[in-house]
């Protein structure tokens, strides 16, 4: 049988995933909602509101789809997967109570509790109980106390005060700032001193297979400074998980996180995301993710040998591990080009030149769009640059080279992507 596939989501991160599943033999015709100009070229870039189910099942029938791939959280977390599992459609990605992983981080926190999964010791207040959270952080003193808004809040969610005063700004910020809608529930973590890191598993909501770990870099300046953002670049695989890190990883935390959702009645269908900080005493969970990273996906969907679709297909009909999955053993790089002044206010509509120089590696889209024959800028991450080598030496050499060829007005991207690493391996 070919599959018609509907692919929800429009960053670097769904171009990578069209771009894995157009290469496979299984499929018959692919439909991205609403992609970029980079998936235009590998299947058809459609108009649909993820969160309008409605519209999405009526596309469905309308085009005799066959498999839904949710590419971002937001569809997730607001039930996508339940309401089209209603309908009897295949769907890749978890259902609203499974993705609660990410959509809540009190729901993560206590199932971690429930599981002795290891993470950061922590406590829970309501909105309304800012004196009792206040009270909390100052009786116990320890700095940097780590603060975070209960539901999705676009990667700003979380804030790391130093001190006491600070501290109480935070609160102020989570009870009456722009972070208030995602925090009328807050958790105050402790602080967990390391480097941290990401696996990534697929799971078919009974068994899970590591398909790769990254290294993300979030913060817009080099050295890991400056403001938080959706990541400026990734590397795969990091030397900091180790074979032997990546069995503690598999054996206390994915394990017990898969079994203990399957468990609870909430078995977990899709990619797990789990995002670490390798502490002294070990990996601890920093957060899930319901979906793959952005950037991440862009340096781990290429390392697979494996056809991409059918391990998809697999996970819903669950018999995941009745497959096989092959991955490469390269190393891969991916180079954020974004429009400067993000992860604040930035221009659109600049003309990107250059792309068309790119000759080795593979560049994917996120923030562009095409107008009157010419590529502009479109969003605040414009491009993903992936570089592959034989050593990460060679993946980072071969990203940059072909960013250097690519430019726009205010281009900003990182120079020390994958310089961790790289100081890992010296
Ligand atoms: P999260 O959205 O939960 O991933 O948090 C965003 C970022 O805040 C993480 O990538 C970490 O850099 C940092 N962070 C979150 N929780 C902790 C913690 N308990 N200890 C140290 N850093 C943390
Ligand atoms: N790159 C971080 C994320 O996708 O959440």
């Amino acid at each position: 049988m070919k599959y018609n596939v509907l692919l929800l989501g429009s960053g670097g991160r769904e171009h990578a995933l069209a771009w894995g599943i157009a290469k496979s033999p299984k499929l018959e015709q692919l439909f991205i909602a609403p992609g970029n100009p980079g998936t235009e070229s590998l299947g058809k870039n459609v108009q649909l509101n993820a969160s309008d189910f409605d519209e999405v099942w009526e596309f469905i029938q309308a085009h005799s789809i066959h498999l839904t791939i949710v590419g971002p959280e937001q569809p997730l977390v607001e039930g996508i997967a339940d309401f089209l599992e209603e309908k009897c459609h295949a769907v890749f990605g978890p259902k609203q109570q499974a993705a609660m992983l990410e959509g809540s981080k009190e729901f993560a926190k206590d199932f971690m509790k429930r599981h002795d999964i290891p993470t950061a010791g922590y406590e829970v207040f309501s909105q309304d109980e800012f004196d009792k959270a206040a009270e909390y952080i100052i009786e116990k003193g320890e700095y940097p106390v780590v603060l975070k808004a209960d539901g999705l809040a676009g990667g700003k969610g979380v804030l790391i005060p130093e001190n006491e005063s600070d501290a109480i700004s935070a609160l102020e910020e989570l009870q009456d700032g722009s972070l208030s809608d995602a925090a009328s529930r807050l958790v105050i973590e402790e602080f967990m001193e390391g480097e941290e890191a990401s696996v990534f598993a697929i799971c078919d909501g009974d068994s899970y297979k590591v398909i790769g770990n990254a290294q993300d870099h979030k913060r817009i300046g080099e050295g890991d400074t400056g403001l938080n953002t959706g990541g400026m670049g990734a590397y795969s695989p990091a030397p900091i998980v180790t074979k032997e890190l990546l069995k503690r990883v598999e054996s206390e935390i994915i394990q017990p996180t898969v079994s203990g959702m399957k468990s609870e009645g909430n078995p977990y269908q899709g990619i797990l995301y789990v995002g670490l900080m390798i502490t002294k005493d070990g990996p601890k969970v920093v957060e899930y993710n319901c979906r793959f990273g952005d950037p991440e996906c862009q340096v781990i969907v290429p390392a697979m040998r494996s056809d991409l679709l059918e391990v998809i297909i697999s996970c819903t009909e669950g018999r995941l591990s009745e497959t096989d999955i092959e991955l490469d053993d390269k190393y891969r790089c991916t180079v954020v080009m974004v429009s400067g002044g993000y992860p604040q206010s930035y221009d659109k509509g600049k003309e990107i030149r250059g792309v068309d120089k790119v000759d080795s590696g593979i560049l994917f889209h996120a923030g562009t769009k095409i107008e009157n024959g010419k590529l502009l800028t479109n969003g605040g991450r414009v491009l993903n640059i992936v570089g592959e080598g034989e050593s990460l030496h060679e993946a980072i050499d071969n990203s940059y080279t072909q960013v250097k060829k690519i430019s726009f007005e205010k281009a900003f991207f990182r120079n020390d992507i994958g310089a961790k690493g790289i100081k890992r391996l010296a």
